[in-house]
């Protein structure tokens, strides 16, 4: 057993050293890995991810860019697919526990050592099983793009998304930002150079495969969800093959939902809170102010024209926009 966790922080190493690196706006280094900017704490969970996941064609897969609402599109879809089993609005899962415990990344379960316990465990979840995911759709497992299974993506106005970061990273990584000014930062930004970044590489790879297969990615914008939270609700819950019936229209089922997922209660929850994560972050930090635009009170007008050159030069002919 020694030996082969030995050869795996061997194996690791190489791959490391073999990737061009860059410091990131954090604690870790990001390296450039499969073409996106992979944090290095990341590494060794996507690597094992990749070689050994293996989707079925009832798993629902919520992927996002950081701090484009995954938090919220977590609780949306796990609402949404077990409320049969948790009808029950006032004494529900979502009460007492974060989206993210309920939703476990893919990307963080396999950063261990015991690759047979997780497979065995992950193998015996209730199913429909629900996986949240930061990886980018190419780097996806392969089980992952051939089975049935049901991709959710959620993204946000990417200047929303940076502010959302810069305050977040700030928060949780007081001391180790490098002295990175926020010019400095959206520099980085605007080069790709953020976990999981390219931002827009990110967007298109999702924004593509919905496009070619749409019964496979269902593509989300975090102002859209905001603006008519209702319509969308109803329209995951479409995708995911569980539309809601008449009676639950008529019985508020879609509204309870809505509801219970909104930024006023999950950020007043005391679940959220207090404590913290496994990656040791507070929960609190998650919930912020959960507004569209409030990047106006950041951006300089140089910063403005500066990511709006890169987005027009980077999105202009997909068809996507914000
Ligand atoms: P702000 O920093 O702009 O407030 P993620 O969940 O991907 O980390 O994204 C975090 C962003 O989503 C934060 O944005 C956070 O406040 C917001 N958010 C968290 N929960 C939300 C909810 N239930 N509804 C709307 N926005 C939410």
């Amino acid at each position: 057993m020694a030996s082969t966790q030995g050869l795996q922080a061997y194996e690791e190493e190489k791959l490391l050293l073999s990737l061009p690196k860059e410091r990131g706006w954090a604690a870790h280094h990001l390296y450039l890995f499969q073409d996106f900017w992979c944090p290095s704490n990341f590494i060794e969970g996507v690597n094992n991810f990749q070689k050994h996941f293996q989707s079925k064609d009832s798993d629902v897969i919520v992927s996002s860019f950081p701090k484009s609402g995954t938090t919220w599109l977590k609780a949306l879809t796990f609402s949404i697919v077990n409320r049969k089993r948790f009808s029950s609005f006032d004494n529900h899962p979502l009460l007492t526990s974060n989206s993210h415990d309920l939703v476990p990344y893919l990307d963080f379960i396999f950063h261990c050592d015991n690759i047979q316990n997780k497979l065995s465990y992950l193998s015996n979840m209730t199913e429909p099983r629900i996986f949240g995911t930061h990886i980018p759709f190419p780097s996806l497992s392969k089980s992952i793009q051939e089975s049935n299974c049901k991709i959710v993506y959620i993204c946000r106005n990417p200047f929303d998304t940076f502010v959302s970061f810069w305050i977040f990273a700030n928060k949780i990584y007081p001391d180790s930002l490098d002295k990175l000014t926020m010019e400095e930062a959206l520099e980085k930004y605007c080069k790709g150079i953020i976990g999981f970044g390219p931002t827009w590489e990110h967007m298109l790879g999702y924004w593509k495969e919905s496009i070619a297969t749409p019964n496979k990615v269902l593509f989300l914008k975090y102002e859209e969800l905001k603006e008519d939270i209702n319509f969308y609700v109803k329209r995951v819950a479409e995708f995911l093959d569980c539309p809601f019936t008449e009676e639950e229209e008529s019985n508020g089922v879609i509204e309870s939902i809505s509801n219970l997922c909104s930024f006023e209660k999950m950020k007043n929850l005391e679940v959220n809170k207090s404590g913290t994560f496994d990656r040791s972050f507070e929960k609190k930090y998650l919930f912020r102010k959960g507004e569209i635009g409030d990047w106006v009170n950041y951006f300089s007008p140089a910063m403005i024209e500066k990511l709006s050159k890169t987005m027009e030069e980077k999105l202009s002919g997909s068809g996507l926009s914000f």
